[in-house]
């Protein structure tokens, strides 16, 4: 039994079939208003977000209080990482505090495992570098399952800034695993070196990806990276990648377009698309909480589902 959930790849259809069924009952729980559940009553879950974020940072914290844990949002800033605390030492701080488990996002690519190496607490990543976010395509995903019924063979169309998204390699790797045939676009400078190591189709055009897609997952435009000279203009990546009306009406009927968020209105999605019944991001958003609840109680319970 493995202890932490590190990322999607690897992991078995089974484990995250388990999950995903767990995340659905949560669901119902929240849809229900239900916000005081003794599921987790007595566990401790420390927060250690060394990146910014908004949804999964405020979903792992609500979600454990909706279990009845306590939950600890460590404020990195004041830390005393500040005063030259290894990351391993702050973990085995908390793990002497009793740390059931612990939640890590961090700017460098294999902290978590790191992490998890060094603690016999639970690690959880919550966005490690370019290497993987599982919880978002977990989330993803359960979003999918509820619209369509099923993930075996359906179409996903990735498109953007591939080639630092964590997002896209989670869902890559989940998404293969579960049978979905995934497709990625991106512009040349946003494809990641070795990209047909993914084992997934490529292709250049937004309409060629979009037709006939049941999904269509933009990725975040990382602005703060593309000072390198990345693309030409934010204008052009809008106008060559950018989800409209048009590239929706290339895709199958009742499909759906989604955003791990923040979006960059105008830049990976046009303003319109926002607010049109196909967007599905509000969506995303609560079934993070229902995944996050479902590992927390998985994890903190130390129940075996074949992670
Ligand atoms: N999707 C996502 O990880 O959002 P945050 O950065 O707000 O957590």
């Amino acid at each position: 039994m493995n202890k932490d959930l590190l990322g999607l790849k690897g992991v078995s259809r089974a484990a995250i079939g388990a999950i995903l069924d767990r995340a659905a009952h949560y669901k119902k729980v929240i849809v229900s208003g239900k916000k005081k559940l003794t599921d987790c009553a007595g566990k401790s879950v420390f927060l250690l977000f060394y990146e910014n974020s908004t949804r999964t940072s405020s979903s792992f914290d609500h979600a454990a209080k909706i279990l009845g844990a306590n939950s600890i949002n460590l404020s990195v800033k004041n830390s005393s990482v500040n005063k030259g605390e290894t990351l391993i030492d702050t973990g085995i701080t908390l793990a002497a505090m009793g740390a059931d488990i612990m939640v890590i996002r961090h700017q460098a690519s294999g902290t978590p495992k790191l992490l998890a190496d060094n603690v016999t607490s639970s690690v959880i990543n919550a966005g490690d570098g370019s290497n993987e976010h599982p919880t978002q395509a977990l989330l993803d995903m359960l979003t999918m399952r509820e619209r369509f019924g099923r993930l075996k063979d359906l179409k996903i169309a990735i498109i953007g800034d591939v080639k630092h998204s964590r997002v896209a390699r989670s869902n890559i790797w989940g998404l293969k695993t579960m049978g979905a045939e995934v497709t990625l676009c991106a512009p040349e400078t946003l494809k990641p070196a070795g990209i047909e190591a993914f084992g997934v189709r490529v292709e250049d055009k937004i309409e060629d990806a979009a037709r006939g897609a049941d999904v269509i997952m933009a990725l975040r435009m990382q602005l703060e990276r593309q000072d390198s000279g990345l693309i030409p203009s934010v204008a052009e990546y809008s106008a060559f990648y950018g989800i409209n009306k048009r590239v929706i009406s290339l895709a199958n009927k009742n499909a759906i377009v989604m955003h791990p968020g923040p979006v960059n209105r105008g830049v990976e999605i046009a303003s319109e698309v926002m607010t049109m019944p196909e967007c599905f991001i509000a969506g995303q958003v609560t079934n993070g909480l229902a995944v996050r609840m479902a590992l927390i109680k998985i994890l903190g319970n130390k129940e075996d589902i074949g992670l």
